[in-house]
């Protein structure tokens, strides 16, 4: 049966040099006039890094660690997606953030160079969550597999090649990833790292869970920092209706096809690449990240 709605599963289209999802690209414009207010805090991460829970933490923290407040509205709406659109199925990103009160926590995956001017300009907060390139690969391959929105991302072999080459949404993991590192020497970013909260939180409040709450000026007990902990461990956000995406309309993302909280680890890549493809990777990833000291665990 032929799709409905003309922007699912269509090729990414460009803006400023960046491969990105149909339906968001469709009158940036939107985008490009975006007014930022100086308190906006945004969570700044390339796709499947751990945006959605770092968003939680984040807003836990400004309400006080209640998971009740948290829990009386679905992460989307607590945290727009900016360059988010999908006409007649749900609220634009800039529509939402335009009447929403401050201060907003702003979702997006705009890589640094094309950000809007406007969040540099007011020196607005950025949270970067950096997850492993390997990770990341495997968690958007299954991503795009149950969302529309992005085109069919055909076989694992097909993909890996397509997320190497920069050919996917957002571009390439490699300039996305630096661009912010290096953005962060004369700009507010707290720069974290996925495999760093995700090895210490079985054991207790991971200490990017305090860095978080430092940055945003807020002090939190322990009490607090323990009930963020556990709100926002992998099982409690999965089986939690307001931060697992169940909402979103099965005709957009299907969860059957792979849940969105599908697996939350670090290390899944070892179930999918072969020794060929592992070894041309890091081949290929020395290269794309030499001159830089930004490193990243693939296993913890
Ligand atoms: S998106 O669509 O880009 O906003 O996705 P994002 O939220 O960045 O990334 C989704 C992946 O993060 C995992 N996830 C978590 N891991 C550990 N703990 C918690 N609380 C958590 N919440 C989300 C989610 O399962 C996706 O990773 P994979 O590897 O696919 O499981």
């Amino acid at each position: 049966m032929a799709n409905p709605d003309p922007y699912l599963r269509q090729p990414c289209l460009t803006v400023h040099g960046i491969p990105m999802v149909n339906a968001f690209a469709l009158n940036w414009e939107r985008i490009d006039s975006f007014q930022s207010r100086p308190d906006d805090i945004m969570v700044v991460t390339f796709p499947k890094s751990g945006t959605t829970w770092v968003s939680e933490i984040v807003d836990m923290v400004l309400k006080g660690a209640d998971p009740e407040k948290c829990k009386q509205d679905d992460i989307l709406n607590r945290v727009p997606m900016m360059e988010f659109v999908a006409p007649g199925k749900m609220p634009a990103g800039t529509d939402q953030l335009e009447v929403m009160a401050s201060p907003r926590i702003i979702k997006t995956h705009i890589p640094a160079d094309i950000l809007p001017k406007t969040f540099w300009e007011n020196r607005c907060k950025m949270i970067y969550v950096g997850r492993n390139a390997k990770d990341v690969a495997v968690s958007y391959y299954h991503f795009d597999l149950m969302n529309k929105f992005q085109p069919h991302p055909g076989t694992w072999a097909q993909y890996l090649e397509e997320f190497m080459a920069g050919r996917v949404a957002y571009g390439s993991w490699y300039n996305h990833v630096k661009g912010y590192w290096e953005r962060r020497k004369d700009h507010p970013i707290l720069y974290l790292f996925y495999e760093d909260l995700k090895e210490v939180m079985d054991w207790g409040p991971p200490p990017e869970i305090a860095k978080v709450a430092q940055f945003l000026g807020q002090e939190l007990s322990e009490t607090a920092l323990d009930t963020i902990t556990r709100h926002t461990s992998f099982e409690a956000m999965r089986d939690n209706p307001t931060t697992n995406y169940s909402k979103v309309p099965s005709d957009l993302m299907d969860h059957s096809v792979s849940p969105f909280m599908r697996k939350g680890t670090t290390g899944d890549w070892k179930n999918h690449f072969t020794v060929a493809q592992n070894e041309r990777f890091d081949q290929d990833y020395a290269q794309k990240m030499s001159g830089t000291d930004l490193r990243f665990r693939t296993q913890i």
